[in-house]
């Protein structure tokens, strides 16, 4: 299988941790061995903390998200280091290079690529160009729920979802100041215009993620 992983910030960089990026290479490893493997990461704590500054100092919001974007790529680099020869050298800057590096056979891993938006519209964007069959985003939380769970406790998670579904519950949420949407808007709607598989899943055990992979899972699978 095609596979492009987005590993939010949340779960891989909420705090940098050398043991945690060791933890998911060797997840990574694993799943390439029999599929090929793509990566977007987050830009996690650091990215809020950067854009926090630079927002202060007067920036406007495009510059604030390219800094986001420079810190998913530093994300990008410390997964590669952690993947070895694995990995493809460093994090391509646009869907075209990623494509290209994916030539090279190795796991590919890039960061965010243009303002107004986050890694989980990357993510889907990539998996439509390169023709991916599954599309997996580990966050922070087990699946798509009807509501916030963190903030109401009526909440019920999806355990599948029509792409349509998802983009009803992402507007809603969107709509609540401070709420966190499972995927943001933009990457919803690519999920829906090409029907990629999308599997939405906790990624703070890595392991979640093979399990996935080989069909095991409690997170929300999103499919027409
Ligand atoms: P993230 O994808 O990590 O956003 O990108 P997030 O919503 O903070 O994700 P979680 O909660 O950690 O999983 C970090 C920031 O980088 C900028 C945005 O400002 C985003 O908030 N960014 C990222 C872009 O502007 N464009 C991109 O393509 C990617």
């Amino acid at each position: 299988m095609i596979i492009v992983v987005s590993v939010g910030g949340s779960v891989l960089a909420r705090e940098l941790n050398t043991e945690k990026f060791r933890e998911y290479a060797s997840v990574l490893k694993e799943i390439s061995k029999n599929n090929t493997l793509f990566v977007v990461t987050g830009g996690g704590r650091a990215a809020r903390d950067y854009i926090g500054v630079v927002r202060a100092l007067g920036a406007d919001e495009a510059t604030c998200d390219l800094t986001g974007i420079e810190v998913t790529r530093l994300n990008a680099r410390l997964l590669i280091a952690a993947l070895g020869d694995d990995a493809y050298y460093e994090p391509p800057l646009d869907y075209n290079d990623a494509k290209k590096a994916g030539m090279s056979g190795k796991i590919v891993v890039m960061g965010g690529v243009a303002p107004g938006q986050t890694t989980d519209a990357v993510s889907a964007v990539l998996a439509e160009y390169i023709g991916a069959d599954l599309l997996i985003n580990a966050t922070s939380i087990d699946g798509v729920y009807t509501s916030d769970p963190k903030k109401d406790k009526n909440a019920r998670k999806f355990e599948t979802m029509t792409p349509e579904q998802l983009i009803e519950i992402v507007i809603k949420t969107q709509m609540m100041a401070g709420a966190n949407s499972p995927v943001d808007l933009l990457a919803a709607k690519i999920i829906e215009r090409s029907n990629i598989k999308t599997i939405v899943l906790n990624g703070e055990n890595p392991r979640n993620i093979i399990d996935a992979v080989n069909g095991k899972h409690n997170g929300t699978v999103i499919e027409k």
